[in-house]
């Protein structure tokens, strides 16, 4: 285990378009573990495989309702829009408003290699498409409205 620099937003490699992992090989796994508890220990409620340098699309997520982690995320449906507070991990110290689907349906791999559809609404639609938005270099800020300091 090991947790890993979580690069910033000047960061080039936040602005670039991640690969589709080809097969979960132990390097994965290992990826994973440790993108798990590097979010951990950033007190986090996900993280993208780039911003830890990794050009890999796996995601993880926490909305305290148990870790999930997916590899090849696609969000399949989405419905409704909702305006919410976010933060990010990579843009320390910054929250904005942003508008997202207030339910999204994801097509996965899981850590096993099998395929899953997870539905998430409120705090999990967000993290989900945010975090899916970092596999495509887009960072919250791109989209975020009345961008502040953190009290
Ligand atoms: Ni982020």
């Amino acid at each position: 285990m090991a947790i890993y620099n979580i690069i910033k937003k000047e960061d080039p490699h936040l602005r670039e378009k991640s690969k589709p992992v080809k097969a979960i090989t132990s390097n994965i796994t290992k990826l994973v573990k440790n993108m798990l508890e590097t979010m951990y220990d950033a007190s986090g409620v996900g993280l993208a495989a780039p911003q830890v340098g990794v050009l890999k699309r796996v995601i993880v997520i926490d909305v305290g309702e148990g870790n999930i982690a997916l590899i090849n995320p696609e969000i399949i449906e989405a419905s409704g829009e909702e305006t919410d507070t976010e933060g990010c991990l990579s843009c320390p110290g910054l929250l904005g408003e942003v508008s997202r689907n207030a339910k999204v349906k994801v097509k996965a791999i899981d850590i096993e290699g099998k395929e899953v559809v997870i539905e998430g609404e409120g705090l999990l639609a967000r993290a989900l498409q945010h975090e899916i938005d970092h596999l495509d270099g887009i960072v919250f800020l791109d989209k975020a409205k009345n961008i502040r300091k953190q009290d």
